[in-house]
C-alpha cells in the first residue's frame, strides 16, 4: 500500500462515489452493480438483511436522504430497528469500503471524505462518526467545492478567478476560487444545505398531484416514494429530452398510469429554485466586490447541472463560459483522490522489527516542479551507519547509493511524466546487509495542491449587550486557533449557586440574535476559588481542524482550571422558542418598515411578509414534525431577515422615528392620567429631541429616545388595569404547564379579585407567582440572558 491515502469519497445526498488516485490520475472505482455511483440509499429486507445502493433502491421501505438530517438526532423506522443519519451513511461508507477491497484487496481505513462547503459544526462532525462506525479510521473532511475545483484546476490552469457551481441531490454550494501562481485560494464560499435537486422533483410531485386533485400529503409513503423515482427518472431524462412520461403505474390511488411531462412544464416549476441558485451566486460575487466578467469560468458540479434550463441561465445572466471538462457526478470524489494522493498515511504503529530501521523522510506530497527534494533520518538508532538509496518503483531512474552522515541524508528525485511517481527506499548497513526500512515506498504527485479550507462561518462568543465577538472569522484557512480575552460583565460569588454562561455562536450577523447557538459553558459560583467581578479577565480559545471539528474553552483570570464547552447537536439547537423569537422579530420589523415604506419597495416588502406567514406555519409544524427539520427552517428565516435586513437599512430610521412618535403619545396620555408632572414634562421634551434627531438624522438619538419613552410608557401602563388584565389572560391557559395546577389556579384566582378590587400591586404580585411556576421556556427568558461576558 502506498504510504498516501490516495481514497477520496463523495458522501452525497442522492449519491456517493469513491475514487482512488493511480499513477495516471484519479480513478473512479465501480460499485457492486458496475455503476460509477452508489445511491446512498439503506433497506432492511422482511428477512433482515440489509441492503445499499441499487439493490435498496428497489423497494419499499427504503431509506435516502438522510444526509440532510446529518448531526441531528432524527431515528429513522428500518423494519424493526431505528437507525440514525450516522448509521445509515455509516452503510454507505461500508458498501464503498466493499467497493475498494473487491478491486484492489486493500483495506480501505483512511480517505478524505467531502461535505458541502456550508456544512454546520455538528453536521461535519456527524461525518466523522460514520466514517469511524465504518472503520474508516483515519479521515480528512474536504469541502466539496475544493474537491471539485481542485480536480477541474489540477492540469496547469491559467492563473485567475474561478466559479465552482455546485448544485447536486440536496446542497447547492457556491464557491470563488483563485488560482495564483499554480497556488490555489479559496476566495470565498455560500449557498444553501437545503436546495437540491430532490426539491425538484418534489415540485414536480405536487405539480402531478394538483392536476389530479389529490394532495401529495394523502398518498401512502410507499406509493410516494415510488412516484418521486419515477419523476426523478423522467426529471433527468428530460435533460436530453423535450418530452417524457411518468410512469405511474405502481402508485395507488393515482388514477393516471402515465403522465406526461414536458421539459418546458419542468422548467417553469424549478424557475425559482434555479433563480434563487444564481441569486446566490450574485450574491457571493458582490460579497467579494467581483463582477461576474472577473471570472475565467464556471466549474459545474453535481447532475441538476446537466439540466439545459441550469447551463443556460447560467450563461444568460452571468455570462462566464461554462467548463464541462469533467464529469459533474464524479468530479468531487476525482478531486478528493487527488488531495488524499498529497496527505501522508497516518500510522498509529511502526512495524519495523528490532532489527529495521524507522526512517523520517520530509518532502512535499504535491509538487509543480519536475524535481523534488527529500530529506530523511534514521529516527530508531543513534549515529546509524550506512547507506541509502531511492529509486522510481518501475526501476527506470535512481539516486545512487547515499552514504550517511548523522543518520541523515538530502537528496534530490527526478519526477516521471505521470501525475503520481512511486519511489522505493532501500537502506544497507556498513557492512552492506540489507536492512528492512519503514517507510520503503512514498509518492510524489505533480501538479496543484488543494486549497486550504476555510471556515464558512464565523464561529465566537454571545456578548452581554446582545452583540458577538467573533474569534475565528469567516474565510479563515484552517487549521486555526485563536484566543481573545474580553472583560466580564457579570459578578459571581465564590461559593454561591449563581451561574452564567458563555454562548458559542455561529453564523454571520454582527447581531448575537441572527445566529445559531451551538454550544455553550456553564460557570457556577460554586466551581471558582475567587470571585468574579466585572471587567476581570475572560479568555477565549477556539480550535478548528482541517475537517472543522471545533474545540472551545473559558480560562478565568486567576482560576487554575478551564471550562470546556459543550457543543450541541442539530436537535438541541435551534429551539422552536428561539425560531419564534426570530419570527416574531423580523414580523416586528416588517410592520414598522411597511408603515413607511415607498411605492416602489411595497411589493418587495408585502412578498417578504408572505414568506413570512409561510415560514411561521413550517415552525409551528415543526413541532409534530422531524426534528433535523428545524435546521432547513432555520436556514430559510436567517435568509429571509438578510433580505429584510436590506430594507431596514433603507426605511428603518424612518420607522424608528415613527415608533417613538407612538411610544411618547402614549406615555404622554398615561403620565398625564398619572398626574405625574415630572414624566410629563420629560416625554414633551423627548419630543421635542425626536425633531432634533430627525433633522440632524441621528439614529442613535432616536434610539435612545424610544428606550426612554418606552421605559416611562412601561412604568405607567403596569399601574393600569389592562396590563394585569392582560397578564392573567396570558397566564389562565399555561396551567397545563405547571407542576402544580391548584397552586397556579391559586395564584390567578387571587390576581383576579385583586384586579376586580382594583388592588393593583396585589394583582401585580400574584401574576409574578404565578408566572414563577411556568417552566423557564415559558417564561421568556432572554435568549443569552446570564451572559458572563
Ligand atoms: N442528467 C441529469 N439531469 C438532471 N438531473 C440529474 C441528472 N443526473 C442526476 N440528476 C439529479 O442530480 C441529483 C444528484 O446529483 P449529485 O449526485 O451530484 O448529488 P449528491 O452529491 O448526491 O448531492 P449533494 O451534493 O447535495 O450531497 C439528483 O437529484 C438527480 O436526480
Ligand atoms: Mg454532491
Amino acid at each position: 500500500m502506498s504510504n498516501t491515502v490516495d481514497f477520496g469519497i463523495d458522501l452525497g445526498t442522492t449519491s456517493s462515489a469513491l475514487a482512488r488516485m493511480m499513477r495516471k490520475g484519479p480513478e473512479i472505482v465501480p460499485t457492486r452493480s458496475g455503476q460509477k455511483t452508489l445511491p446512498s440509499a439503506v433497506r432492511i429486507t422482511d428477512g433482515g438483511n440489509l441492503l445499499v445502493g441499487d439493490e435498496a433502491t428497489d423497494k419499499w421501505p427504503c431509506r435516502s436522504q438522510f444526509k440532510r438530517d446529518m448531526g441531528a438526532t432524527v431515528r429513522y423506522e428500518m423494519g424493526s430497528r431505528e437507525m440514525s443519519p450516522v448509521e445509515l451513511s455509516a452503510e454507505v461508507l461500508k458498501e464503498l469500503k466493499y467497493s475498494a477491497s473487491r478491486r484492489y484487496e486493500v483495506d480501505m481505513d483512511q480517505a478524505v471524505i467531502t461535505v458541502p462547503a456550508m456544512f454546520s459544526q455538528p453536521q461535519c462532525q456527524a461525518t466523522h462518526e460514520a466514517a469511524a462506525l465504518a472503520s474508516i479510521d483515519a479521515v480528512t473532511l474536504l469541502q466539496e467545492p475544493i474537491a471539485a475545483a481542485t480536480a477541474y484546476l489540477s492540469d496547469d490552469p491559467e492563473d485567475g478567478q474561478y466559479l465552482v457551481f455546485d448544485l447536486g441531490g440536496g446542497t447547492f454550494d457556491v464557491s470563488i476560487i483563485l488560482m495564483k501562481q499554480k497556488e490555489m485560494h479559496v476566495v470565498h464560499h455560500g449557498g444553501d444545505n437545503y436546495l437540491g435537486g430532490s426539491d425538484f422533483d418534489k415540485k414536480v410531485q405536487q405539480w402531478i398531484c394538483s392536476e389530479i386533485g389529490t394532495e401529495l400529503s394523502s398518498i401512502p409513503e410507499p406509493e410516494r416514494w415510488g412516484m418521486s423515482k419515477s419523476v426523478e427518472r423522467a426529471k433527468i431524462k428530460l435533460s436530453d429530452l423535450e418530452t417524457t412520461d411518468v410512469d405511474l403505474s405502481d402508485v395507488k390511488g393515482v388514477h393516471a398510469p402515465r403522465f406526461t411531462l414536458t421539459r418546458e412544464r419542468l422548467n417553469e416549476l424549478v424557475r425559482d429554485d434555479i433563480d434563487r441558485t444564481i441569486r446566490i451566486a450574485r450574491e457571493q460575487l458582490a460579497e467579494c466586490k467581483l463582477d461576474a466578467s472577473d471570472m475565467r469560468s464556471v466549474l459545474l458540479v453535481g447532475g441538476p447541472t446537466q439540466m439545459p434550463i441550469v447551463r443556460n441561465r447560467l450563461r444568460q445572466e452571468l455570462g462566464i463560459p461554462l467548463n464541462l471538462d469533467q464529469d459533474p457526478m464524479t468530479v468531487v470524489a476525482c478531486g478528493a483522490a487527488i488531495h488524499a494522493s498529497a496527505l501522508p498515511r497516518r500510522s498509529s504503529e511502526r512495524t519495523t522489527t528490532s532489527a529495521g530501521v524507522d526512517l523520517e523522510l520530509h518532502y512535499e506530497c504535491v509538487t509543480n516542479e519536475r524535481t523534488a527534494h527529500v530529506s530523511g533520518r534514521i529516527a530508531n538508532r543513534d549515529s546509524f551507519a550506512g547507506e541509502v538509496r531511492i529509486q522510481r518503483s518501475n526501476g527506470d531512474w535512481d539516486t545512487g547509493w547515499i552514504a550517511l552522515r548523522n543518520g541523515a541524508f538530502v537528496t534530490e528525485l527526478e519526477l516521471s511524466k505521470d501525475i503520481v511517481t512511486e519511489f522505493s527506499v532501500e537502506v544497507r548497513d556498513s557492512s552492506g546487509a540489507t536492512i528492512t526500512s519503514s517507510p520503503n515506498t512514498f509518492a510524489i504527485r505533480s501538479g496543484i495542491a488543494a486549497a486550504a479550507p476555510v471556515a464558512p462561518y464565523n464561529y465566537g462568543v454571545a456578548l452581554e449587550d446582545g452583540s458577538c465577538k467573533w474569534i475565528v472569522k469567516a474565510g479563515a484557512s484552517l487549521p486555526v486557533r485563536e484566543r481573545v480575552e474580553l472583560p466580564a460583565a457579570a459578578s459571581v460569588e465564590r461559593g454561591s449557586d449563581e451561574t452564567v454562561f458563555v454562548h458559542f455562536l455561529e453564523g454571520k450577523s454582527e447581531h448575537a440574535d441572527d445566529n445559531v447557538r451551538r454550544g455553550h459553558v456553564v460557570i457556577c459560583g460554586r466551581d471558582i476559588s475567587r470571585p468574579i467581578r466585572p471587567g476581570d479577565k475572560v479568555t477565549v480559545t477556539i480550535r478548528m481542524d482541517e475537517s472543522r471539528l471545533i474545540r472551545a474553552v473559558v480560562e478565568l483570570e486567576k482560576e487554575e482550571r478551564e471550562w470546556e464547552a459543550r457543543f450541541h447537536s442539530l436537535t438541541d439547537e435551534p429551539p422552536i422558542e428561539d425560531l419564534r423569537e426570530m419570527i416574531r422579530r423580523t414580523q416586528d420589523d416588517l410592520e414598522r418598515i411597511d408603515l413607511v415604506v415607498s411605492e416602489d419597495d411595497q411589493g418587495g416588502v408585502n412578498g417578504l411578509l408572505r414568506e413570512l406567514e409561510v415560514l411561521e406555519a413550517d415552525v409551528e409544524n415543526l413541532r409534530y414534525g422531524e426534528p433535523g427539520q428545524s435546521e432547513r427552517v432555520l436556514t430559510k428565516i436567517s435568509d429571509l431577515r438578510s433580505r429584510v435586513r436590506k430594507f431596514s437599512q433603507k426605511y428603518m430610521p424612518a420607522a424608528k422615528r415613527e415608533e417613538a412618535e407612538g411610544v411618547l403619545d402614549e406615555a404622554e396620555v398615561l403620565a398625564a392620567n398619572a398626574g405625574d408632572q415630572i414624566d410629563l414634562a420629560t416625554v414633551r421634551e423627548l419630543k421635542g429631541d425626536l425633531e432634533k434627531a430627525e433633522v440632524l438624522g441621528d439614529k442613535k438619538l432616536t434610539e435612545s429616545i424610544l428606550e426612554r419613552g418606552r421605559n416611562i410608557w412601561a412604568k405607567h401602563y403596569m399601574n393600569t388595569p389592562e396590563c394585569w388584565r392582560g397578564q392573567i389572560d396570558w397566564l389562565r391557559p399555561r396551567y397545563l404547564l405547571v407542576s402544580n395546577p391548584s397552586q397556579f389556579h391559586e395564584y390567578v384566582r387571587r390576581a383576579e379579585a385583586c384586579l376586580n378590587d382594583r388592588d393593583l400591586q396585589g394583582a401585580r404580585i400574584n401574576c409574578i407567582e404565578a408566572r414563577e411556576l411556568l417552566p423557564a421556556s415559558e417564561k421568556h427568558i432572554e435568549r443569552f440572558g446570564g451572559s458572563l461576558i
